[in-house]
Formats: structure tokens, sequence, C-alpha cells
């Protein structure tokens, strides 16, 4: 019966449920604008052109899009849980998003996954899990659980995954490390991660049916990688230098092989910016065309997962819709998920149900009593110095000749008390008579702190407590925190407040961080992640990552 209502619908020999009338409609197929209604029953687009409804929107002239998809998000960076994210980013226009609960994973394994879909369950905002391939990331650090591959496919099997998230073993897969196949094999879908991979070594991991990376940081790289048909899904988070270097690159016969996605963003951010509207916006000011950065955010996404009723306003495609003011998405006026209205005048209007227990990643804060030397080393000129460069998740190893203008960093294994404590020095991050210390530190989660004297440092590291968080210490006290007790990553707080709460660390922040240019506490919780180039700092020391060694 379902079938034959719809083909009735379409026919116009009913009125549909709803009819979103006068509007100008994008067409991301012939990349044109239509004028007319758009008319929807059952949840699902049946017809363009003239029809009546049951309840009639009047578009007044506004341009009707899809809901745009977010290619590649872990939830967890927002600081909010999954139900708070879809209040956030629903009436900014995101109506799905893959997501891949990699940082969760990280620190309570498959409980902290199942945290996350519950969470998400009862949101209008459509969450496509990915299974996390790489907890840990790295060997050459201590997580706080373990997925292995058997358990990769057990879990693929009893739950409701889209694919197999991020393959950030490059390594691991190019020499072969059975482990690592396994894991590939278990899944049709898989998303990439390989940061400046190029040549044989990229044949050898777009051979194994890796279709997405997300880590192209100029043109040539992305078109390298759209050439072995791999998606190159372009990320703007925070910073949109590369982001728009990139979207200058891509020309018609690529522009079907882009996509954008968040990645990693706060809700502070997302709350100041957009997510996936933003990437429009600074893809049509770096010279794309309107139509071309809308499909990057709809359909391409779409076509790029499988997502087959997603990613366009055509008949027989998910009624989820957005009412932009302009054709770039600037003021969004209403959005739609499965044809029911969840999002208007940047507000969203629905009832959130909040079920998910978090019972099980709460207090996984677990570290043995430590002392302010534990905290700092002995400057060594032979050993290398991490360079911070602003704007940019990828650093420099350097060498120095003395300590001076250096900070501290440490990172502490913070899951089972192991004691195991990295320390170095890092450039280009100075501070003044303070610290700072999180338990967002990519991808393990251990704590990291950085500061100019170790008093000050283990006071930050003291006032995470058990829940965790973010502190920061200026002259012995603590001036700022934000409490993150769902896995020492995000809050349990409406979105709202986690936002506020993020600014004033943010202020707090700059009261012990010398260069503005940086952003202190993202700096901060990448310092540790052992996949992105040149050196970072685990738990278990310094990390090369161009040679792939612990030093
Ligand atoms: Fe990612």
């Amino acid at each position: 019966m379902k079938l034959e209502k719809l083909i009735g619908t379409a026919l116009g020999n009913n009125k549909a449920d709803l009819v979103i009338k006068n509007a100008n409609i994008v067409d991301v197929f012939c990349g044109k604008i239509t004028k007319g209604d758009v008319a929807v029953t059952d949840g699902v687009i049946v017809g363009i052109g003239e029809y009546s409804g049951e309840n009639e929107y009047d578009a007044e002239g506004k341009y009707l899009m899809p809901g745009f998809i977010d290619a590649h998000v872990h939830i967890e960076s927002s600081m909010v849980t999954p139900s708070e994210y879809s209040r956030l980013v629903i009436p900014k226009g995101v109506t799905s998003v893959v997501c891949d609960p990699h940082e969760i994973a990280n620190v309570s394994g498959i409980d902290g996954i199942k945290f996350m879909m519950d969470d998400a369950k009862d949101a209008p905002l459509k969450f496509n899990f990915m299974l996390p391939s790489c907890v840990p990331a790295t060997d050459f650090e201590s997580s706080g659980a373990v997925i292995d591959a058997k358990d990769t496919k057990e879990f693929l099997e009893k739950y409701d995954f889209l694919g197999l998230a991020e393959m950030m073993n490059y390594p691991g897969l190019i020499y072969c490390d059975r482990e690592v196949l396994e894991k590939v094999e278990s899944s049709e879908i898989i998303d990439g991660h390989a940061p400046l991979l190029s040549g044989k070594e990229l044949m050898a991991y777009a051979v194994t049916g890796i279709r997405t990376d997300h880590e192209c940081s100029n043109v040539e790289e992305m078109n390298e990688k759209i050439s072995l048909g791999m998606y190159a899904i372009l990320r703007c988070g925070m910073h949109t230098k590369e982001f728009c270097e990139m979207v200058s690159g891509v020309d018609k016969n690529t522009v079907n092989r882009i996509a954008f996605c968040t990645d990693d963003k706060n809700a502070q951010y997302i709350n100041e910016t957009g997510t996936i509207q933003y990437c429009i916006q600074n893809a049509v000011n770096a010279g794309m065309d309107p139509i071309d950065a809308i499909k990057a955010a709809t359909i391409n996404p779409a076509n790029c997962y499988g997502l087959k009723k997603l990613g366009a306003v055509a008949p027989g495609f998910k009624a989820d819709l957005v009412l932009c003011e302009n054709l770039v998405p600037d003021t969004i006026k209403a959005v739609w998920k499965d044809g029911v209205l969840v999002g208007k005048d940047g507000k969203d209007v629905y009832v959130t149900k909040k079920t998910a227990n978090p019972e099980k990643v709460y207090n996984s804060v677990n570290i043995p009593d430590i002392s302010a030397d534990d905290l700092v080393c002995e400057f060594d000129k032979k050993t290398p110095v991490i360079s911070v460069i602003p704007g940019s998740l990828v650093n420099k190893k350097v060498y120095k000749d003395s300590a001076d203008g250096l900070t501290h960093l440490a990172c502490i294994e913070r899951h089972k008390a192991s004691g195991n404590i990295g320390r170095c020095y890092v450039e280009n991050y100075m501070f003044k008579n303070g610290a700072i210390a999180s338990c967002i530190g990519h991808d393990s989660h251990n704590v990291t702190v950085a500061g100019d004297n170790k008093e000050d440092m283990l006071i930050a590291v003291n006032a995470l407590g058990k829940s965790g968080g973010i502190t920061v210490v200026s002259n012995g006290e603590v001036i700022g925190k934000l409490s993150l007790p769902v896995g020492g990553l995000m809050s349990d707080m409406p979105w709202e407040e986690v936002a506020k709460g993020h600014k004033e660390i943010e202020e707090a922040g700059k009261k012990v961080l010398v260069n503005a240019e940086i952003d202190p506490f993202m700096v901060l919780s990448f310092l540790p992640l052992p996949v992105i180039p040149e050196l970072r700092l685990t738990d278990k020391g310094l990390f090369d990552v161009i040679d792939f060694k612990l030093l």
C-alpha cells in the first residue's frame, strides 16, 4: 500500500502530507535551480512541480536544498553527547552524519560506543556509525580499550554500523599486518586516513578497498587520491586555510569526488560558525560554484557511502530538506527531517529524549599519585623538539641549542594507572606562569599537560579529578575548568552550557598562553596523536611519525 500511496500522490491524485510551496529548488543532478513546490508523503519526497497538501508551508521564493551530510565527524570532539549534538546541528541544516566514535572507543571500548548509539537513537539527526578500526590508534601509546580483528568482525555483525572507520594504521596495512588486514576484510565500506601517502604505497592502501581520505592537505595530494578512485573528504573545521586551497583546485572532473566534513569541532565553534554550512560558505568564498559546493555537502557523500535515498530533492529521496534565505546557506530558515519540521530560525523544534545510561563511561580518569618532578625532563639538545605550526595540525621535528622559550609537555597514561609518563619540549607554544591540562589527547585520550613550570602543571593535572575535562592554572591557582564526565571527553550538560564553558576556559587560556595565534586546547589535544606528522608525544615517549617509531 505504501508505494501505491506515494505513486498516487506523485500523480497528483491525492493530497501530500506536506507541500513546501514557492521554493527555488536546488537540483544537484543538473546543477540548476527549479521554481516550484515540493510534495512530501510518509517522509519521502514524492514530486516537484505544482502540488497541494494537508499541510502547506510557503517558502516565499527561498532556496530549498537537500539536508547536509557531514561525511566524517567525531561527535566526541564537540564535547557534547549525540542527543545534544543533534540539537546543535539540526537547526544548522545537518540532517545526517557519518560518525566515528573512535574517541570514546579508545577510552571505554564497546561500552562507550554503545552509549553513543543509545544516546543517538531517538534524535532526528541520522547518525551513521562507523566501527573504529584503530583502537588503539598505534601500539606506541596506551589506550583504555582494545578492539582487535575478532571483535571487529563480531561488532560489525552484531550492531548497526555503516562500515569500518578511518584506517589510520597505513604502515600496518602496507606491511600486511594480519590483524589489520583481517579488519579491512570484514567490511565493504572502509574510511581512509592516510596523510601524504603517495605513489606505490597509496596504490597498496587503495587496493584494499579504502575509498575515502579526509587528510589531504594540498591539491596535488587530493588529485592523486581522486585519480585512484577515492573520495577526497575535505575538512573545514576550526582552520580554513588548507580547505580553501584545496577547494580552489577542484575542477569539473573532480567535483563529484569531493565531500565536506568537520572531523573535530567543539560546540562553541559549531555554535559560532556552523558545520557543513560553514564548509559551503568557505568553498564559495574560495571560488567554488555554489551548487557544486552544495553537491559536496549532499549528494556526493550520499553516493560515497551508498546512502541511496539521501542527498537530493527528487522523488523517492528522503524528505531531509533545508530552506535557506540565499543559495549560499548563510541564514537557515527551516529544516525538515523525514518530512518533519525539526529546526526553525536557528532553533531546534523537537522534543529531545534522553534514555542512554552513561554510568559505564563515568569516572574514567585513573592516574596514580605523581609529583611535579615526574612531569618534566632535563633538556638535551640531541633530543628533538616539537615545533607547533599555527593553524595546522601537522607539526615539525626540530633541534634546539637550549630550552629558552620552550614549553614543558607531559603525557600521562590515565586508563589503568600504569604510571607511564612521556615528557618533552615544545616550541611556539609558550606559557607565562601557568599550565593547562586535558584528558582530550587524540587518540588514546591520556592526560596531556603543558606549562612553563612543573608546579602549575601538577595543579592542573590534579584539578582534572576522576571525571576529567580541561583545566587552566595560573600562578598556582585554577582559573578555568570545563568538566567532561562522559569518558573525560564529553559533558552531560546541554550544548549551550558547554559552549559557554568552553568560551570561559578559552578566556582563561589566553591569560597563560603567550602566542595569541594558537588555539591552546586544540593544539594540546593533537600533540599526542601519533598518526599526523611529524613528531608527537605519547605516554610511552616521543614518537617520530615519519619513521613511525618511538625515539
Ligand atoms: Fe577523523
